[in-house]
């Protein structure tokens, strides 16, 4: 069994078993985007109530001059996931930069959304890269004599707890060199009610997102969870000042997974994901943990999400 399961299976195993035997147990938000859901995210993104995308989008139409004023000419930008048939255009079209570097773990999607790019953006050398961003990869030749900009819209660094957060932005630092840049996305804190409605909306959207983990462990780690003893539940954590997605057991559930045995009691949850939201100088400090110091920033009129243009540190940052 074992021998016919490749290096993303073999993860995702070890993940999940790891996980549901872990005194508070919890899943890896990176597993929620098998196909379906990468698109029951995209309908995510459409809601009324999920603000992130909507108000991002808009702030980037808004500020891209401003961005592109503050740029080098012919950089190189590395996007740290797919790239959206959205955002993504908006900051080549304002820069037009030599070369564009999408890097995703999910290589259909990838290939497809640079082939999209390639077409509209003709002229732009496009070299799409399969790697799993959170881990140490490299960046394919040819780039390396060019201005480096990172961009990671979308506030998924949210989805990082703040010290793999900082793990992450070090490590864009040391792919991407001394004077690069980065925009990066950052979602602000605000009023409860406005946070849980986007993550608990009436639709029911984003419940189907988190329970298709269960069903994606199901399918491929030949799992037997009553999907129908969990029910999707958003909560703010106002110390640690993330909103928490959890799966609540609504009775006793005992199942197997990948041939081992769990249980969660009735009113136990297993935690699926994080989004981290930041304040102002918040999202500073994170950003010069990570070693990038912030030299510009932009917000929407209702202060509800944050753009933010940083500079990478020298190698020795003086105290
Ligand atoms: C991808 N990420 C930034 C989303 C967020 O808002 O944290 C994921 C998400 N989960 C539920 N809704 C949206």
């Amino acid at each position: 069994m074992l021998a016919t399961l490749d290096a993303r299976e073999i993860a995702f195993r070890d993940d999940v078993l790891a996980g549901l035997s872990a005194p508070i147990p919890a899943l890896p938000a990176r597993w929620l985007y098998d196909r379906r859901g990468s698109e029951l995210f995209d309908e995510i993104t459409r809601l009324s109530s999920y603000y992130p995308t909507k108000t991002e989008t808009q702030l980037l139409r808004d500020i891209m001059p401003d961005v592109a004023a503050r740029v080098p000419k012919g950089l190189a930008v590395v996007e740290f996931g797919a790239g959206s048939a959205t955002k993504t255009p908006l900051l080549l079209e304002a820069i037009a930069p030599a070369a564009y570097v999408p890097v995703d773990i999910s290589g259909d999607y990838l290939e497809q959304s640079a082939a999209e790019l390639q077409q509209r953006f003709s002229r732009l050398d496009v070299i799409p890269v399969v790697a799993d961003f959170a881990r140490p990869f490299t960046l394919p030749g040819g780039i390396e004599h060019l201005p480096q900009l990172g961009f990671f819209p979308g506030s998924t660094i949210g989805n990082f707890v703040p010290s793999s957060a900082t793990d992450l932005l070090r490590q864009f630092r040391a792919l991407l060199g001394p004077g690069a840049r980065l925009l990066i996305g950052m979602d602000r804190v605000k009023p409860v009610e406005r946070l849980i409605a986007a993550y608990d909306d009436p639709e029911g959207v984003t419940a189907q997102f988190t329970l298709n983990i269960l069903t994606r462990i199901n399918r491929e780690l030949d799992g037997d969870i009553p999907i129908d003893a969990f029910r999707h539940e958003a909560r703010w954590n106002d110390i640690l000042s993330r909103i928490e997605i959890h799966l609540v057991a609504t009775r006793d559930a005992r199942f197997s997974v990948a041939g081992s045995s769990f249980e969660v009691p009735a009113g136990s949850s297993i935690h699926v994901e994080n989004s981290h939201k930041y304040g102002p100088r918040g999202a500073r400090l994170l950003l010069l943990a990570g070693g990038w110091t912030p030299i510009a920033e932009w917000s929407d009129a209702s202060q509800d999400f944050s753009i933010v243009l940083a500079e990478a540190q020298p190698e020795r940052f003086a105290p």
